[in-house]
């Protein structure tokens, strides 16, 4: 039974491997048996995860990259090719929030800068499409792959303040079903697209709006606390099973979905 969900022999690249979340599901398919491309902008960092993981006797290798830049990706491949022979599993984890396009404090959705909203939208959106077109690519030369998006809550219901995030996840759940049927029927149901919609997990970019430096809740961690149902943040560790589900065979039949890792807070009404 556990074979369904083993990796072994699989190669993955993590976007924002350097990352919370990238990072924690990058050592996740590590344990299930996967080699993991940690793929990031900043070379130094891209070495220091992989190394850490090679320290605990995991396999992976440093990509840097950026997801912006088709060349950079293309080489990227290029190395990783050679190194592994193939890429079975992406997971795009690069992304983000960005506080200028954030309708807070004295900006409002009347002062916000179009380029604030294109350069969030950029990062979430082609961010995603260029690793799944370069890395997808050999997966659809190989007639098997599994790409899984990262997606938010602010997708399905928009969150106040973050207007930019929210339409680029909103775009990344449709990108993910549109990308699903096309592969599937012009390559075959070996090609895969799901994608993750986690809740509320502390890191580096969003430590600041949910905690306070004494790590008490800020007005809207309390806000976030309320609304989900299992009284809690996220661990980022808890995003590896499902990564895993949807990177193994466990999820042959399965393109196409987003599943939430949420605690419960995309189920509930506030009341
Ligand atoms: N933390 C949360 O609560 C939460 C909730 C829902 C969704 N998400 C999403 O999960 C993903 C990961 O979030 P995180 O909290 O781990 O953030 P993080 O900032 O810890 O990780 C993002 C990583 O992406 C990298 N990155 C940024 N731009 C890049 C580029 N152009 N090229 C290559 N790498 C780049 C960063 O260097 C960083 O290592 C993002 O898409 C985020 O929107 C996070």
């Amino acid at each position: 039974m556990m074979n369904l969900f083993d990796l072994t022999g699989k190669t993955a690249v993590i976007t924002g491997g350097t990352g919370v979340l990238g990072g924690a599901m990058a050592k996740g398919l590590a344990q299930a048996g996967a080699t993991v491309a940690i793929l990031g902008r900043r070379e130094a960092l891209a070495v220091q995860v992989s190394d850490s993981l090679k320290n605990e006797g995991l396999k992976a290798i440093p990509l840097p990259a950026d997801v912006l830049d088709k060349a950079s990706l293309l080489k990227a491949r290029e190395h990783l090719l050679k190194q592994t022979g193939r890429i079975d599993i992406l997971i795009n984890a690069a992304g983000g929030n960005m506080p200028e396009a954030t309708v807070f404090g004295e900006l409002t959705f009347f002062g916000l800068e179009p380029e604030a909203l294109n350069k969030v939208m950029r990062l979430n959106f082609e961010g995603s499409v260029l690793p799944a077109q370069v890395f997808g690519e050999s997966m659809k030369d190989a007639g098997s792959g599994s790409i899984i998006n990262i997606s938010s809550m602010a997708a399905q219901k928009p969150l106040t303040r973050v207007i930019g995030y929210a339409a680029a996840k909103a775009a990344i759940d449709n990108f993910t079903k549109w990308l699903a049927v096309d592969l599937a029927q012009k390559y075959g149901e070996g090609l895969r697209v799901n994608a993750i919609a986690p809740g509320f997990f502390v890191g580096e970019q969003n430590r600041s709006f949910l905690l306070n430096t004494d790590g008490s809740l800020t007005t809207r961690g309390g806000q976030i606390i309320a609304n989900t149902p299992m009284g809690r943040f996220g661990e980022p560790d808890e995003l590896v099973g499902t990564a895993v589900y949807l990177a193994s065979d466990a999820a042959k039949f399965v393109t196409g979905i987003v599943i939430p890792v949420d605690g419960g807070f995309s189920a509930y009404g506030g009341l």
